[in-house]
């Protein structure tokens, strides 16, 4: 597997509050891979040392090849973030939005750059109005699309979805999706069980500063007591997957 993230031993401390302990995982070039974890779990901590915002404390991470710490310029050429709140210029259109920064990357056609976003995120017919009158849907495509603007190789989503209605979810699922058929690299955080499910290529739980599992779905599967699975007749749900491993772990 050609891989676009590794992270081996990361730890992190803010003060006395050991966030992260003791972190490793591996994303496949082109995957769809999720950090899942509830609120305070060290998720956005995690993007953020790999998107080279924040310095670990211990262990090492590479990104598309190259270490962050020591290489962070060429991280930061391979990658985009979206944040867990938008970056969105509420008084510009997204037109304009998204011709800024085209600009601030020195690309060639900003304006045609732009358009074709706008194509590819449903945003034409809104494209000369603020971003102010934008749904929260509309905003958050918006917010991707910026981050796509000169085509990073990986893309850090951190909770893409948190505070989404239902619908524009989806709408942000579809894209994530499309994003990772034409071959870019999806680094995911969510607190929501089911998105990793729908996304994910493969999935890891973070929890009190580890990685407590990680795998495919069907590899998560498996980690379930098989002598709880007799009584349900579905399959195992992650969220029964994710409480039963968590459980496990508190109760040692
Ligand atoms: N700059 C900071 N200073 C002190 N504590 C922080 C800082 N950033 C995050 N934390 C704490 O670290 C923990 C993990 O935070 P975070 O990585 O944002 O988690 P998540 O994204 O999973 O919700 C939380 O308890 C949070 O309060
Ligand atoms: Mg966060």
């Amino acid at each position: 597997m050609v891989k676009a993230i590794e992270v081996k031993g990361l730890q992190k401390s803010y003060k006395q509050l050991q966030v992260l302990k003791d972190v490793s995982l591996e994303v496949e070039k082109g995957s769809i891979f999720a950090l899942l974890g509830s609120n305070g779990a060290g998720k956005t901590t995690v993007v953020k040392i790999l998107s080279t915002l924040l310095n670990q404390d211990g262990g090492n991470a590479t990104v598309n090849g190259f270490d962050v710490t020591t290489k962070p310029d060429h991280v930061r050429q391979a990658i985009s973030l979206t944040g867990q709140f938008a970056a969105v210029d509420e008084i510009l259109t997204g037109r304009e939005n998204l011709i800024m920064i085209a600009k601030l990357r020195y690309l060639k056609n900003p304006r045609q750059v732009a358009d074709d976003l706008l194509k590819r995120f449903g945003l034409t017919d809104a494209a000369d109005r603020r971003a102010s009158t934008y749904s929260g849907g509309m905003r958050r495509r918006l917010d991707i699309a910026l981050s796509l603007v000169g085509k990073p190789q990986i893309i850090f989503l951190d909770e893409p979805t948190t505070g989404l209605d239902p619908e524009a979810r989806i709408e942000v699922w579809k894209i994530v999706k499309e994003l990772s058929g034409g071959g870019t690299t999806v680094f995911l955080t969510t607190q929501y069980l089911e998105e990793a499910e729908q996304l994910a290529d493969r999935i890891a739980i973070l929890h009190e500063g580890r990685i407590i599992a990680s795998g495919t779905l069907s590899d998560l599967k498996k980690l379930y007591p098989s002598a709880k699975v007799e009584y349900v007749e579905k399959q195992p749900t992650l969220e029964e997957i994710f409480l039963s491993i968590v459980g496990n772990k508190e109760a040692i």
